[in-house]
């Protein structure tokens, strides 16, 4: 097969859209882990999967893991791993994630029926949980398999007040969801020849630039934060405005400084995302705040440094207000290069097939920064329609791009060689 047939861009969109039938919400796409629409979007996937000539399993996490088995003579093949999230945000596009696992699948489809084998095996991940929806931590799913998930985290609870014990006990995977299963789910990093994540760009920059793909140099590092604040619930109406202790006030003022301090490093960026005034009234100042907190930066020391002068300048706004403020660092993430030597390749695949070869850091987390910690990992950005505008419905590539994508796929499986050993 010199090239991959002109139909798997369609295949992949038409899939993207019959996936995200599986949605929590009416009118928009919304699948949280351990969902019900989360089970019929794994139901799917492994069907797919197997379809596309796979043997399929559920690890204990949810995550579906499809291996399209390596050449019977190549007795000692090591496994290539692929794949991407499909857990979404709340009200979020279809492709984020998503065309991760569905290119992969298609692509297995395309070499199985025109008779390819691999000399490694290839297997395709179709991880549960990335975006922490659901439980405000995220990467549950890549940490398992890189044997990072903290067992602590079973503990904590969803907006109902279930556990994640709870809900992975309930939800029919191996090992109930006890942390040994959860354990030995992770893979043995000396099996792996390296990870590669297909995935939207989830920016305007490869649009701007007029360009179907690009290969990512490194993915930005992130923490997450959730700060309570707690002031003092009195009347609206007649408590002055300098005997206050109100808690959104305060938040208020810590979101402002957080804009402010990201807002002084091109690559820093920081974002309250959530924010609840709970059991708040109209006419009661708020006794309660509770936000989000998400900071990142290309680079670790910077990102550190802002986290330090925010956590102080809100403990300051706090003490001033006659507040008290609690900040617990939910998932701190580094920064993930990913490997020259895997990133030549798909260099190689564009130049070869005339296309310009444009490297791009992404400020989005991916599955592959989880699994950078156990091997080497290169990711391919697809060009995102729209203005690049993602976490949001309005989302979209093309079928071409799609179809580009692919192609560049297949040639890079086919001509996939494992590191080199070093000098
Ligand atoms: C994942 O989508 C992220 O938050 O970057
Ligand atoms: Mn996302
Ligand atoms: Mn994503």
């Amino acid at each position: 097969m010199t090239a991959a047939p002109p139909s798997l861009g369609a295949r992949i969109l038409a899939r993207a859209a019959e996936l995200a039938r599986h949605s929590d919400m009416e009118g928009g796409l919304t699948c949280a882990f351990l969902t019900p629409a989360h089970a019929r979007a794994q139901a799917d996937l492994a069907a797919w999967m197997e379809d596309a000539g796979m043997t399929v399993r559920i690890d204990a996490i949810g995550n579906v893991i499809g291996r399209y088995a390596a050449d019977p003579d190549e007795a000692a093949a090591q496994v290539l791993m692929t794949g991407s999230h499909f857990d979404t945000v709340r009200d979020g596009g279809r492709y984020d994630g998503r065309l991760g696992i569905l290119l992969p699948i298609a692509v297995v489809g395309a070499l199985r029926d025109a008779g390819i084998r691999l000399p490694y095996h290839l297997d395709v991940v179709a991880f549960a949980e990335e975006e922490g929806l659901r439980f405000k931590t995220s990467f549950l799913a890549s940490s398992v398999l890189a044997d990072r998930f903290d067992a602590a985290l079973l503990d904590r609870v969803d907006a109902d007040g279930v556990t994640m014990a709870a809900a992975l006990a309930g939800a029919g995977f191996p090992g109930a969801g006890k942390p040994d299963a959860l354990r030995a789910a992770a893979v043995d990093p000396a099996t792996l020849a390296g990870f590669v994540e297909v995935h939207i760009e989830q920016g305007p920059v490869l649009l701007h630039r007029g360009l179907p793909l690009g290969i990512v140099t490194q993915i930005a590092g992130s923490s997450r934060f959730q700060v309570r604040i707690e002031g003092l619930a009195s009347h609206a109406g007649t408590t002055p405005m300098d005997m206050r202790r109100d808690a959104a006030a305060g938040a208020a003022e810590m979101i402002l400084l957080v804009e402010q301090r990201c807002g002084q490093v091109p690559s820093l960026v920081g974002t309250v995302g959530q924010l609840q005034v709970p059991n708040g009234s109209s006419n009661v100042i708020p006794a309660a705040c509770t936000f989000s907190m998400d900071i990142r930066a290309g680079e670790d020391g910077i990102r550190e440094a802002a986290i330090a002068d925010i956590v102080a300048g809100i403990e300051r706004i706090a003490t001033r207000r006659g507040l008290t403020a609690s900040v617990e660092r939910v998932t701190p993430v580094n920064n993930a290069p990913c490997a020259r030597w895997l990133m030549d390749q798909f260099g190689a695949v564009l130049r070869k097939r005339g296309m310009e070869v444009f490297e791009l850091p992404s400020g989005a987390g991916h599955d592959a920064m989880m699994m950078q910690r156990i091997t080497d990992v290169a990711m391919l950005f697809v060009r995102c329609g729209n203005g690049g505008i993602s976490h949001n419905p309005l989302e979209t590539i093309t079928e071409e791009d799609a179809q580009q994508a692919a192609e560049v796929f297949v040639d890079f499986l086919r001509h996939f060689r494992p590191k080199p050993v070093e000098q």
